[in-house]
């Protein structure tokens, strides 16, 4: 780990506008210097450098960040290497960190072990593996492109590997060998699997010239390979986000490969297993905009519900595509074409959507009970939606669908929805980012404790907590780094906050809010406000229910009082 004052120190020695310009040309307009952002397809130069607070920000794409994310993003390499990088640039010996040194040999040995399984294809040993990936309508191109191999017998891998000079050791704790100097791949093709830098770390075995209990086995969990942390083709996958900006998850690697054959290129695969909360922060790392394209078997209906929960909870709304007949996207788009495909995602469905055509399973819709049943848990199910207009939309399309007063639909909801007791405060909508006035207030304040360290401490004095919790932690991390370091720096909280993820998504969220940069103390102070008034509405309305809920005369005035005391009025 590097100490975060070096960080810092190498962040103030490296100048954003020349280390930006070994990469992209900048031309200086007014105070900024703005070039072609790299991260998005476009040949205007959307990009503005601000010298002043070193930091970037697209205002097309909006990658933001400082001069370590820029390196990081562009070389795709980790936030610790680009301080690296630009740190043994300005003479500082930053490299001698052993378990890079472990990690690189392990890279290099997979390559070696990867290059050797292509060449294979070429020998006279490949020829029915060749048969069967034509066989499968995989060109030479699409081969080459994922790197596809094939494994022979015995332990021609490991001796070629030992005969370089790597131990056996090694070999199995990369999950390559065996104890007995085997190859633990025999007869498969292969599929290397890439971590999000595109290093291959670990493959997949297919059989295709022989009978086996399992079609395809994968490389053991390493230090380099963890399946739940990676998604197949990420590294391929973010580069075709710059032109189509959505992602489409898909179960199998054969899915993505097929996808690319048809010139789809912006997909990834789960692998199999169920999505994980680390592949939901990659996906999110890439775009908001997900769609589930997983089999359509009913091992694929479940991955799709439990992909969805596992979306949901870190703010992604995905999109669904759901494919009939049990196909798996390779056998879809083998069998209807690139088209029909195409036309898939064009009509891929919303989650509500999705859930209603879930609840329609095993009903009759000429049994008047069940068209009656089925309404009524569409409704409850859209208790659940936060969004109200999206509500009001479904409420409208059930309705004219089945014929029902409208009216009364919204009635039932109604009532079903007061129940739910999980709104304490109806939340106001104010603009199409969909940001409530609190939400609103919350960015805005951090946005200029960034900016000002007076107002770093009007916050520190004035608001105990803030209502979202990201803001809160983000709010704590600036009091911190002003603590710390007496004075507040975007470009260097940047840094000061680069393992958390989480929060550096939202702090980029913000700094692309396009808030003006002038501000005024009374505007701050109605922030405050806001933000204060939240906490006495929430409060007054947990009182009132209680109050509602309370029988004895004597406690209600007490409650009474409580809740008149909180609103001001004594
Ligand atoms: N998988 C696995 N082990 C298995 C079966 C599947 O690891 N025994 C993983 C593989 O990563 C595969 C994914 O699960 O890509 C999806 O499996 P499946 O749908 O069975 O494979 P297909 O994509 O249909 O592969 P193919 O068309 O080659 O049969
Ligand atoms: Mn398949």
């Amino acid at each position: 780990m590097i100490n975060n004052d070096i960080i810092n120190e190498i962040r103030n020695k490296s100048d954003i506008i020349s280390v930006i310009s070994n990469y992209v040309p900048l031309t200086k307009r007014g105070k900024n210097y703005f070039g072609v952002c790299p991260f998005h397809d476009d040949h205007s130069p959307s990009m503005s450098v601000s010298p002043e607070k070193q930091i970037y920000t697209c205002f097309s794409c909006g990658a933001t960040g400082n001069v370590f994310t820029f390196v990081s993003e562009y070389e795709h390499i980790s936030f610790i290497e680009a301080v690296k990088l630009l740190g043994n640039k300005l003479g500082y010996n930053l490299t001698t960190n052993e378990k890079v040194d472990t990690r690189s040999v392990d890279y290099k040995i997979y390559e070696i072990a990867s290059k050797f399984y292509q060449n294979n294809l070429n020998s006279s040993l490949g020829k029915n593996a060749i048969e069967y990936l034509e066989k499968r309508g995989l060109s030479r191109e699409i081969v080459k492109k994922f790197g596809i191999g094939l494994s022979l017998n015995k332990s021609t891998l490991t001796n070629l590997l030992i005969n370089k000079g790597i131990k056996l050791d090694k070999l199995i704790e990369l999950g390559l060998s065996n104890t007995l100097s085997n190859d633990l791949f025999l007869n498969r093709i292969m599929f290397p699997l890439f971590d999000l830098s595109g290093n291959v770390v670990a493959f997949s075995g297919r059989i295709y010239n022989m009978k086996d209990s399992s079609k395809y086995i994968n490389t053991k969990e390493t230090p380099i390979f963890k399946k739940g942390n990676l998604l197949y083709n990420y590294h391929n996958a973010r580069e075709h986000l710059k032109k189509n900006d959505y992602v489409i998850i898909m179960e199998g690697f054969m899915d993505v490969i097929r996808a690319s054959t048809v010139g789809i290129n912006n997909c990834v695969a789960t692998m199999g297993t169920a999505f994980t909360k680390e592949q939901a922060t990659i996906v999110r790392k890439m775009t908001d905009n997900v769609i589930l394209c997983f089999d359509g078997d009913k091992a694929g209906e479940d991955a799709t519900i439990s992909a969805i929960n596992v979306l949901e909870a870190i703010g992604i709304n995905p999109k669904i595509i759901r494919l009939e007949n049990d196909l798996d996207p390779d056998e879809y788009i083998i069998k209807n074409g690139k088209e029909a495909f195409v036309s898939k995602i064009e009509k891929a469905i919303n989650v509500v959507e999705y859930k209603l055509e879930l609840l329609k399973k095993n009903k009759n819709f000429n049994n008047l009970e069940d068209i009656s049943n089925y309404i009524d848990n569409s409704i409850r199910e859209l208790t659940k939606v936060n969004d109200e207009i999206l509500v009001e939309l479904t409420l409208k399309k059930l309705s004219i669908e089945y014929n029902i007063d409208y009216e009364l639909l919204k009635k039932k909801y109604e009532t079903y929805n007061n129940k739910d007791d999980k709104k304490e405060i109806k939340v106001v909508k104010i603009n199409k980012k969909g940001l409530t006035v609190y939400e609103k207030a919350e960015r805005s304040l951090i946005y200029y404790m960034l900016k000002s360290d007076d107002v770093v401490k009007q916050v520190e004095n004035n608001i105990s907590y803030f209502p979202t919790m990201e803001i809160r932690f983000l709010s704590n991390e600036i009091i911190c780094f002003y603590h710390k370091y007496g004075k507040i720096d975007v470009a260097d909280f940047i840094s000061f906050i680069s393992s958390k993820e989480e929060l550096l998504k939202v702090l980029y969220e913000i700094l692309n809010m396009n808030l003006k940069d002038e501000y005024t103390n009374l505007e701050i102070e109605d922030y405050i406000t806001v933000i204060k008034k939240y906490f006495k509405k929430s409060k007054i309305s947990k009182l009132e229910k209680s109050l509602k809920e309370e029988n004895d005369p004597l406690k209600q005035a007490e409650i009474l009082s409580e809740i008149m005391a909180v609103k001001g009025v004594k």
